[in-house]
């Protein structure tokens, strides 16, 4: 059965009990408004430790003031079902004054990796992220931790840190889960009018057109125009990028064909709901 903390202090309790009976620790993070996606990280997640902590907590420190922060969806119930049925041990879904005690002046953050592509459309967003995430990894003192090539980038930046702060964590990434139809799961995505929710696949769509463009040896920048392209077709509104990158570093590649490993990586709004989805060359 999943047992529920809001606190540090019994976050430690557990898991300083578990390790010492010699159990294994994995810790997936989230913000809640769980899907298929979050419960394969859980389910990887327990291929890799003996024990699975997830953590529940919109973090208000990445949502930018124009954000979505107090419509993000919210269901502690449902999620700790969820939770519950793929096999999770340990829920912590601490509060903001719990995180963020009073005087709280401390900011992480990472430089190159989280600059450009998500890093410059949202301001602060990996800040905040990369604050969060090194403050959980400390909390809950776990062997590995499992995040989702969902949030590409996201995912080289939590890489990054935790090797340059030394945090004794393996970092492991999950494949993106995705509808039938090609669309990333996401929680924004129901926030998608049906109409928006037909046109939205065509992003996925795009990006493995691109993957294998690339793998013909099209230029990286016209496999760039034509994706930015289909994505207008599509009815983004607004194209954040459409770009290949360095699988790792996430710096520029091209203009011509790519030589080694790369990602295509891209964002935009779609009515009022910003998709990003990404794809291994
Ligand atoms: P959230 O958006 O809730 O995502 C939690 C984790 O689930 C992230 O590692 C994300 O990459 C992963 N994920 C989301 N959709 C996925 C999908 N379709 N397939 C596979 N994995 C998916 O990302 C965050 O929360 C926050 O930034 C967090 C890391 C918790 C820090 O606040």
């Amino acid at each position: 059965p999943l047992s529920i903390v809001r606190t540090v202090a019994d976050l430690r309790a557990q898991v300083t009990a578990w390790r010492k009976a010699g159990e294994s620790v994995g810790l997936v993070p989230t913000m809640g408004a769980l899907h298929a996606g979050h419960l394969s990280l859980v389910t990887l997640a327990k291929t890799k430790a003996q024990r699975v902590v997830a953590s529940v907590f919109v973090n208000p420190t990445q949502f930018a003031p124009h954000e979505d922060f107090d419509a993000y969806p919210r269901d502690e119930a449902k999620d700790a079902g969820l939770l519950e049925s793929a096999g999770c041990d340990l829920l912590f879904a601490p509060t903001v004054a719990e995180m963020y005690a009073p005087g709280f002046s401390t900011t992480v953050t990472v430089s190159g990796v989280s600059e450009s592509l998500d890093g410059a459309a949202r301001p602060g967003h990996f800040a905040g992220v990369a604050t969060v995430v090194s403050k959980l990894l400390l909390q809950c003192g776990p062997h590995v931790a499992v995040f989702g090539e969902k949030d590409y980038q996201q995912l080289q930046v939590i890489k990054r840190l935790v090797a340059d702060l030394d945090i004794p964590v393996e970092v492991i990434g999950a494949p993106t889960a995705r509808a039938d139809d090609g669309l990333a799961l996401s929680s924004r995505n129901a926030y998608l009018t049906p109409a928006e929710r037909e046109a939205a696949p065509s992003l996925a769509a795009a990006l493995r057109d691109a993957v294998e463009r690339l793998r013909d040896g099209v230029a990286v920048d016209r496999v760039e125009n034509t994706g930015r392209a289909a994505m207008e077709r599509a009815g983004f509104s607004r194209i954040d990028y459409f770009e290949v990158r360095d699988a790792s570093s996430l710096t520029h590649l091209g203009p011509g064909p790519i030589t080694g490993p790369a990602r295509i990586l891209a964002a935009g709004i779609l009515g009022k709901t910003r998709l990003i989805d990404n794809m291994a060359v």
